[in-house]
């Protein structure tokens, strides 16, 4: 293959357009604040985990989704999401990842709230007569809030759908590993990365890249019978489950293979299986553990990324142990695995910054398994429908 010159490198892929991605599609300032009005405030998207709530006035701060949110936990056992505001001048009101508490009394003025939102006093209301403000219209500004399988989504949008009709039947391939006994979060760490948020989303759906895996570190041992059993269905939404892939942990040579007894419902010990959910979270499970990510845009070229680890609410200490070990090994800060993840994203979001490269190239083809970009090219056919512009060519407005 001839090396480009100026002209032709610039040239878009004699591809369809559902096959790359410009450039400008993980660093233009503008279309940053368009995916945040037309993706991020009307999508439902993952808050946490049931587990992560379990008695009545828990609360869990969510603070890098556009507006600071809390999930509380009432006493009637559900939970409900609210603007992590206050409704008197607009202070925060829980400064906690996470917590107990009754009810909320604002450091400011010291109005006060409960699990409903409700605010419940106001010192020395009355002043606030003359004008009629009574409590009741105090209350706390509550967001959209549902469950599945004990993941609870929220959601900014007032209009939004229902949650059940926008994950349709994406968490299948989960639906047993979630519910069949309980699972609980048992591990939690943030990354910032320097690369714009759909550039970690597509890490997960890329597994062209298993070979960075197995080259560096002789990990992520696939074969090749293993490799082609894996699929990519392409549930509606935007979602993906990957699986039917199995890891063969016996021969990678550093890494203890995996007991079947400590294999999570509905799965093997060396499962494999992803399913990425439109627009920012996926659901991982390497068998013995499951992680879930979830992706939040800080700057068109800076991320958040949270990672769950998530094991059986029963495990014995010593099961508990093996889960854990065998979580980190692939995907603690510390890990095999993904400090290369998270190195490769920053790596594409630095060459497309720096002009170097003008287009993504998605275009392989495997009928949707082994090392498919069928998943990709899925995720930026909706977010094209949701932006009204194609990822190819998104100067254009499509609709
Ligand atoms: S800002 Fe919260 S009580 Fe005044
Ligand atoms: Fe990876």
């Amino acid at each position: 293959m001839p090396s480009r010159n100026r002209e032709t490198w610039e040239r878009p892929p004699d591809l369809p357009g559902t096959h790359f991605v410009d450039a400008m599609a993980y660093s233009d300032p503008e279309l940053f604040e368009e995916e945040k009005q037309r993706i991020l405030a009307r999508a439902w998207r993952f808050g946490c985990h049931d587990s992560e709530l379990p008695d009545p006035f828990d609360f869990r701060t969510i603070d890098h989704a556009e507006v600071p949110l809390v999930m509380i936990r009432g006493e009637d056992g559900k939970v409900r999401t609210f603007y992590n505001v206050c409704s008197h001048r607009g202070a925060k009101l829980f400064n906690d990842l996470s917590g107990n508490a009754r009810t909320k009394t604002c450091f400011f003025h010291h109005w006060t709230f409960d699990w409903r939102g409700d605010c419940v006093s106001r010192p020395r209301p009355q002043p606030y007569e003359a004008l009629h403000l009574e409590a009741e219209d105090c209350g706390l500004k509550e967001v959209a809030t549902d469950s599945q399988y004990g993941l609870i989504f929220f959601n900014l949008d007032d209009d939004a759908g229902s949650l059940t009709n926008y994950l349709g039947d994406a968490l299948s391939a989960f639906e047993q590993t979630l519910t069949e006994e309980p699972v609980e979060v048992f591990h939690y760490h943030q990354a910032e990365i320097q690369a714009n948020w759909k550039q970690w989303v597509e890490s997960n759906m890329d597994h062209y890249h298993e070979w960075m895996h197995v080259m560096l570190r002789r990990t992520n041992v696939i074969t090749e019978e293993t490799l082609f059993h894996r699929k990519a269905e392409l549930h509606s939404g935007g979602h993906i489950t990957f699986r039917g892939m199995e890891i063969d942990y016996e021969h990678e040579g550093t890494i203890a293979p995996r007991e079947q007894s400590k294999a999570m419902p509905g799965l093997t010990a060396e499962t494999f299986q992803a399913t990425p959910l439109f627009p920012n979270t996926v659901l991982m499970t390497r068998g013995t553990v499951m992680r879930i990510d979830t992706t939040t845009p800080l700057t068109p070229d800076t991320s958040l990324v949270e990672f769950r680890g998530l094991g059986l609410k029963d495990d014995t200490e010593e099961d508990r142990m093996v889960r854990i070990r065998q979580h980190n090994e692939f995907w603690g800060p510390m890990s095999h695995n993904l400090p290369e993840d998270l190195f490769a994203a920053e790596q594409c979001a630095a060459g497309y910054r720096s002009g170097g490269a003008a287009y993504g190239i998605i275009c392989r083809e495997e009928n949707l398994s082994a090392q498919d970009d069928g998943g990709m090219r899925h995720f930026y056919a909706e977010w094209s429908k949701w932006m009204g512009r194609s990822a190819s060519d998104p100067k254009i407005i499509t609709a």
